[in-house]
């Protein structure tokens, strides 16, 4: 008769049991982990002192939500404010604001980042001579609701201002090589009068661009030609200084691919490794850059009126935010946002946070189509 080997002697078992224990053992020491770097940062943390980096703070997309919100909570701080924005009359609504509240100084500068290069020329002369402590990469766009890429509206006009704005406003400067069909023409007359061997070398790159141009239009050609980087623009004297904070706001959804927001969600993950990797550049010449992402916030861009908890008012999340500087260099900003951040990274499936991401949005299209069936448009 056949002896039976108790199931607990065989080699097996015992080696399915410890693989387990070291799993959970591995995924609970995770856990134990982020929680007590969450702690430390969002219960315990403030971050650096902001002002202690230069006596200006220069924020872009300042008038309204976030922006305006990182503008008051930087002066109140005790720096200086550059607003930029497109609006001249909410720019001088916002700078009274700030003056009256804060008694810190205030400039202006009207741009309209979706716009062509020249405006990169007026924000350098508007910048001129101030220490830039903190920049805050803050403007940015989305579509007006959740589509289908090819179905967006005005889809060609929406891509070349997404891009322009998210992605161009947080790394461009003034372009060096500023080339409209004009400036080029002249230039070609310029380098054959000089007969200067630099000037003709840019003539002939420019040439070789000219027929994209032609095609595509400036903000296309333009992009070969932008030599400076916004960052470009204030990074040198911060690095002169061996001091500077660059803050760039993303999105949560960054951290996985957006359905029905794709283009956005693109731009967006752009700014967030653009940020993650200069940081690592810079630190050691005293810079931080930090990437913030955000999930919602009540906002005009949110369309979310009444703030929670878990969608907090600009004011709330750029206070958390900012006492997150020079602790994370990747941050949520704000502890209900942080955990959301490390359910839908680390513990769920990123094939489920997808389908999940495509179903919310499918949810909140046709909530947008219902309410302009109702209101008969
Ligand atoms: N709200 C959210 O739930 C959320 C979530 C994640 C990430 N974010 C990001 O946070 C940032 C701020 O969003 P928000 O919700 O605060 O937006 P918002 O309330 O719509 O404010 C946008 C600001 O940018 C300015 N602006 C818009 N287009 C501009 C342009 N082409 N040129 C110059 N200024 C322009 C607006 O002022 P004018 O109209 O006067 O120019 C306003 O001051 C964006 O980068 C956004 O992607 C927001």
């Amino acid at each position: 008769m056949a002896s039976v080997v108790p199931l607990g002697s065989l080699p097996a078992p015992h080696l399915f049991y410890w693989l387990g224990v070291a799993a959970v053992t591995w995924l609970s020491l995770k856990a134990a982990c982020r929680l007590l770097s969450g702690a430390r940062v969002f219960l315990f943390g403030a971050g650096v002192q902001v002002g202690e980096f230069g006596r200006w703070a220069v924020v872009t997309g300042a008038t309204d939500g976030i922006g305006k919100a990182y503008a008051k909570e930087l002066a109140k701080r005790g720096l200086s404010i550059v607003l930029i924005s497109r609006s001249q009359e909410k720019l001088d609504q916002v700078a009274e604001e700030i003056r009256e509240q804060f008694q810190v100084e205030t400039r202006t500068i009207t741009v309209d980042f979706g716009g062509g290069v020249e405006i990169y020329k007026v924000i350098e002369a508007g910048l001129a001579g101030l220490e830039i402590g903190v920049l805050v990469n803050n403007v940015g766009i989305s579509y007006s609701y959740p589509e289908y890429f090819l179905d967006v509206p005005d889809l060609d006009d929406i891509i070349n201002k997404m891009i322009n704005v998210n992605v161009m406003s947080v790394c461009k400067s003034f372009p060096l090589f500023d080339l409209s069909l004009q400036s080029l023409k002249q230039l070609e007359v310029e380098s054959n009068a000089m007969g200067d061997e630099f000037a003709n070398m840019i003539k002939s790159s420019c040439m070789t661009y000219l027929p994209n141009y032609i095609e595509y239009g400036a903000s296309a050609v333009n992009l070969p030609f932008r030599i400076g980087w916004m960052t470009r623009m204030v990074l040198p004297a911060m690095v002169n200084r061996s001091k500077g904070i660059i803050l760039n706001v993303s999105s949560a959804s960054a951290l996985y691919p957006v359905p029905l927001l794709t283009l956005y969600s693109a731009t967006k993950a752009f700014v967030d490794l653009f940020s993650q990797a200069l940081h690592v550049e810079y630190q050691s010449k005293g810079i931080i850059v930090q990437s913030v992402l955000p999930f919602f916030v009540a906002t005009k861009m949110s369309k979310i009126r009444k703030p929670t908890l878990a969608k907090p008012s600009p004011e709330t999340y750029v206070k958390a935010a900012l006492n997150t500087v020079g602790l994370q260099m990747q941050t949520n900003g704000y502890l209900p946002h942080a955990v959301m951040g490390w359910i839908t990274t680390s513990l769920m499936p990123i094939s489920v946070v997808i389908k999940q991401s495509m179903k919310m949005n499918q949810g909140l299209r046709a909530r947008y189509f219902k309410r302009l069936k109702d209101k008969g448009d």
